[in-house]
């Protein structure tokens, strides 16, 4: 099969529905704690891609027996710390910035050294952002290349709770100490920038003692041991930043309309939808219910014929911090210059996102001013690319391939993008859905 996705024709006009595969967050958490309760838990609509399957191998070598069913996932944890593992053990975190950060907070009470490696886009990207909290620990961590994978941790026994500020709006780096404070005797006390919050509310449907204060830009949040996490079964919703490139598809596409199912838009995911709607594009929730604390909705999208600029609140960025790029296509079409702020963490992710994403946009003839942590973009309402355009060499950054094939099949040109296995890492049917949605355009 090609790895180059070569499209030349825009969607034609759809009204459909469709469902997204799981949340790519929940997906991770559910395996990472499953792996830590007591007994048999099972995963429903477990997100099946690299990322995932990533976590699933690494709890497997730490011990874990899992069993992927037809319809679900089965992990048969042996409690807190349970892990039994040999000698010079090796986790290959592959892709998956969450997986790599995430682990380590289970990991601070290690006995024998563990590696922990991964591929080319995670094996360039920060780690001190987790090891020096996690060294307030007790926890001592040794690298080959200064603050970058791989890296070997030893853990401590004695592993007591800590203060940590975590300012960047990182929920990887919060829910790496939240993790280890599974493992830490008194309180861990965490002083958070609003970023997602899944593992809070996990750890309140798990009973896990936690305390959690909200002001308006930190949420204060105090950890205990637990005795014991019980197993549990978790239906996982359809992720929004998978359903945001379909948001964008249909607001940018002629006269049409779209459905997706069962997804989850908790509070602190939405910003998406909220950039989006500020921008003009025409979004309704329908369907809204609760699960275990998560907000689940269907969204309904329409194609809109007028787009204006944004200046982007910052207090967005983290809730839409994945779906920046796709959000750029919107501007690109939008009447008059949209500014975007405050967006340094873009370029830590698995490509330097914000680069590339003026890249591609400079391709498409739309002029940016870009500094290292900024991006105007000079909207065109008539936008229409005549130009080819080849996309290629960006680290295999799946949310790059994403945009680019949601910009091809909307803004006209003849596009080559390369590295289509990239989807496999969040979203494995992302081409699929497309054919679903319209069978000539791909
Ligand atoms: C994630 C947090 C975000 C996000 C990533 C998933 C998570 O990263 O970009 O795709 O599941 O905690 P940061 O914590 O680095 O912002």
């Amino acid at each position: 099969m090609s790895k180059i996705l070569i499209i030349k024709n825009k969607v034609k006009k759809f009204s459909k529905q469709i469902q997204v595969s799981g949340d790519k967050s929940l997906s991770i958490r559910w395996v990472l704690l499953a792996s830590q309760a007591i007994g048999r838990s099972k995963g429903y609509n477990l997100l099946m891609s690299e990322d995932v399957l990533a976590a699933i191998n690494s709890i497997k070598k730490l011990g874990i027996k899992v069993k992927i069913q037809k319809n679900y996932c089965e992990i048969i944890g042996n409690g807190i710390n349970g892990f039994k593992y040999k000698k010079n053990l090796t986790i290959d975190a592959k892709n998956s910035g969450t997986l790599g950060r995430l682990i380590l907070g289970l990991l601070i009470k290690s006995p024998k050294k563990i590696k922990i490696i991964g591929d080319k886009s995670l094996s360039k990207r920060d780690f001190s952002r987790v090891t020096i909290p996690l060294r307030k620990f007790g926890v001592k961590f040794f690298y080959k290349t200064k603050n970058k994978l791989p890296l070997t941790i030893l853990g401590t026994q004695s592993a007591e709770g800590i203060k940590y500020l975590e300012n960047k709006g990182s929920a990887q780096c919060k829910s790496s100490i939240m993790l280890a404070a599974l493992n830490a005797s008194g309180t861990t006390s965490i002083k958070a920038k609003k970023s997602r919050n899944h593992s809070e509310l996990l750890f309140k449907y798990l009973k896990i003692p936690i305390k959690v204060r909200k002001t308006r830009k930190f949420d204060f949040i105090d950890i205990k041991k637990p005795k014991k996490i019980n197993a549990f079964n978790y239906q996982i919703p359809g992720d929004i930043s998978s359903s945001a490139f379909f948001m964008v598809l249909t607001t940018l596409a002629n006269d049409s309309k779209l459905l997706i199912k069962n997804v989850n838009i908790n509070p602190s995911r939405m910003g998406v939808i909220i950039i989006l709607k500020k921008m003009g594009a025409q979004i309704t929730l329908k369907n809204q219910k609760n699960y275990r604390g998560e907000k689940i909705s269907d969204i309904l999208i329409k194609s809109s014929k007028k787009l204006k600029a944004i200046n982007c609140p910052v207090e967005l960025n983290s809730s839409a911090i994945d779906e920046f790029l796709v959000i750029f296509l919107i501007a690109a079409k939008a009447k008059g210059v949209s500014c975007f702020k405050d967006l340094s963490e873009l370029n830590q992710k698995e490509s330097p996102r914000l680069i590339w994403g003026s890249k591609i946009l400079n391709m498409m003839s739309i002029k940016t001013d870009l500094t290292k942590d900024s991006i105007k973009i000079y909207g065109q309402p008539n936008l229409e690319i005549k130009r080819p355009i080849t996309i290629k060499g960006y680290l295999k950054d799946h949310r790059v391939f994403m945009m680019s094939t949601i910009a091809a099949l909307t803004l006209g040109g003849k596009w080559k993008i390369h590295d289509k296995d990239s989807i496999n890492t969040s979203f494995p049917s992302f081409l699929k859905i497309i054919k679903d949605i319209d069978h000539s355009s791909l």
